[in-house]
């Protein structure tokens, strides 16, 4: 058995989740979980919310909250969703912990005593009606280059050029809109990126033959245009305070203490239960932990650049990523996800309108692995109408119902497997290899096919063994035919699980084996189809699926502003 720590980006506090987060690391950490679980192995699955940081202050203002109550309201919202999505988190936490305070003080104290803290001076902006230091994204104003009069201060979202805020004509702040600003001088801690740089290349070497193209090439790409100083403090209040004399109104950066947040959140769950969870040993030298990351493509500089510099810079051994799955976007409609101008279905309105494994199947069918996909409902309705419905829900209730109405509801007893069924075992097993490894590369697409074409191969084989005409000549051959179908149900059931774990509960249900330990290790499909034997009793129970009508789909294209 191996031990398998896996992490998923966690999202900002403040931003509430659509499809395309869900998709985006959530979803297919989810599945690789569900996976490795499934295998056997010891796996721990950590994911939380994000909090600190300048977004989390403005929002908390905008409700008029305290900020620690603003982002304990929004951290229960995403925990809530993600419920409901059937996320199987070990642990959820918060970045904003005494735990994570604890790990990023103690790994700070670590990079200081090793030389690669330096502070520096630099200039910044400070609106004066808001009194604060403003960060470069909350000052907005006219583009020198393209007149574009919103621009961001750290990029023209019309021209994309990257800007400086001093830059800006007419600049304001983003918060209050005041123009009353000047540009003061203030101190800063910088972690030291070029002095790590060699030995982060020579880490980031070693990853190659591992690590997906699209991750590799990005560290690279990095690591050849020459790596920077990176500052890890911020005028704020909203964040870890800064350990050191004269930054008293200072806080640590969100992307200083967010990546320790995995750790610190590992910490958080060993703490409700100490004697039986042990942080320390998935963390510090881990020899035996294999650790996998999930995250949109726009974090991988993070994870693969300057969070495990961070870690080198202590000298301890923390564990660091030995697998980076890296995911493009998933657009709606082929535009952007907007909550402000009510474009695109957010995880909380989807899991009303449909049961989470008609998203988990849609989602992950459609992954955004080599490049972007966008969310139509129109395609959603297609896939859960032809997938789901018509191989997967049709192939169960049409071999349940028959044997129910003809034999009985029980496993037929009667009759033998012949060579029609051998084939069909050895084609079936060639599929379920295919699936299993790609699951294991975390080819999401491409395993999603494998499943479907398996579900294909066990409608094609009812409708080439024809039970129901058999059973008029032959009742002991239409008998074997359909204890293999209900065979094929209980192995439909156990191969979903990862990706749409209450089919595959509801299915087992239906078979009477609703608490079976199910496994995917050395899964075989000789023995998988002798499993359920005679006698044992099944019900036919409910559809697993319903069909999305076309009224229903231009419904939900007005609700959720499609085409607009
Ligand atoms: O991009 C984001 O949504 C960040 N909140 C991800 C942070 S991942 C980790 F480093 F905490
Ligand atoms: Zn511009």
């Amino acid at each position: 058995m191996s031990r398998i720590l896996i992490t998923s980006a966690l999202p900002y506090v403040n931003g509430i989740p659509h499809l395309g987060h869900m998709v985006g690391c959530l979803l297919p950490s989810d599945v690789y979980a569900r996976y490795q679980r499934m295998l056997g192995n010891e796996v721990l699955y950590i994911c939380g919310t994000d909090e600190h940081g300048t977004p989390s202050e403005v929002g908390a203002a905008k409700e008029n909250l305290p900020v620690e109550d603003y982002c304990t309201k929004y951290h229960n919202r995403h925990k809530d969703v993600y419920h409901k999505f059937n996320l199987s988190f070990d642990f959820f936490g918060r970045t904003s912990t005494p735990q994570n305070e604890e790990i990023v003080n103690h790994i700070f104290a670590q990079l200081d005593k090793n030389g690669f803290i330096e502070e520096k001076i630099i200039k910044q902006v400070f609106s004066i009606d808001d009194n604060r230091f403003l960060p470069d994204r909350y000052i907005t104003g006219t583009c020198p280059h393209c007149g574009y009069d919103k621009a961001r201060g750290d990029q023209c979202e019309n021209c994309t050029r990257v800007l400086e805020p001093t830059e800006l004509i007419n600049p304001r702040s983003t918060i209050s809109g005041s123009t009353n600003l000047e540009v003061r001088e203030t101190k800063h801690l910088f972690l030291n990126l070029p002095k790590l740089e060699s030995e982060l290349a020579e880490w980031v070497k070693t990853k190659e033959p591992y690590w997906p193209d699209v991750a590799y090439s990005i560290a690279q790409k990095w690591l050849k245009e020459g790596l920077q100083e990176r500052c890890i403090t911020r005028d704020l209040k909203w964040g870890f305070p800064v350990p050191r004399a004269g930054y008293e109104d200072k806080v640590f950066y969100v992307w200083f203490d967010a990546p320790i947040g995995y750790i610190g959140i590992s910490k958080q769950w060993a703490d409700e239960k100490p004697q039986e969870r042990d942080w320390k040993s998935w963390w510090l030298d881990a020899k035996d932990v294999y650790y996998v990351q999930f995250m949109g493509k726009d974090n991988v500089p993070f994870h693969s650049i300057s969070f495990p510099a961070t870690l080198l810079g202590t000298r301890e051994n923390w564990t660091k990523v030995d697998y980076l799955k890296g995911m493009s976007y998933l657009t709606f409609e082929g535009g952007k996800f907007s909550k402000s101008e009510h474009r695109g279905i957010f995880a909380e309105d989807a899991i009303e309108e449909f049961p989470a494994d008609y998203w988990r199947y849609w989602l992950m069918s459609n992954a955004p692995e080599a490049s972007d996909s966008s969310f139509s409902f129109d395609g959603f309705a297609g896939v859960v109408n032809k997938d789901l419905n018509g191989v997967l829900g049709n192939f169960v209730s049409r071999v349940l119902k028959m044997t129910a109405s003809k034999i009985g509801s029980e496993v037929p007893a009667s009759g033998e497997m012949t060579a029609q069924e051998q084939e069909l075992i050895t084609t079936l097993q060639e599929k379920v290899d295919n699936y299993l490894k790609y699951l294991k590369d975390m080819e999401f697409r491409k395993a999603l096919n494998e499943l479907r074409a398996i579900w294909v191969d066990g409608n094609n084989y009812i409708s080439a063994t024809e039970p129901w005409t058999v059973i008029k000549e032959n009742p002991d051959r239409a008998a074997a035919i359909l204890r293999v179908c209900i065979n094929l149900i209980r192995i439909f059931a156990i191969l979903c699980a990862p990706i749409m774990p209450d089919t595959s509960t509801a299915i087992l249900a239906k078979l009477g084996r609703a608490d079976e330990n199910i496994s995917l290790k050395e899964f075989s499909v000789a023995k998988e189809i002798e499993a359920l034997q005679p006698g044992q009793k099944f019900e036919v129970g409910e559809a697993l699926f319903e069909r999305i009508t076309p009224e229903k789909v231009e419904d939900l294209k007005v609700k959720y502003g499609s085409g607009k």
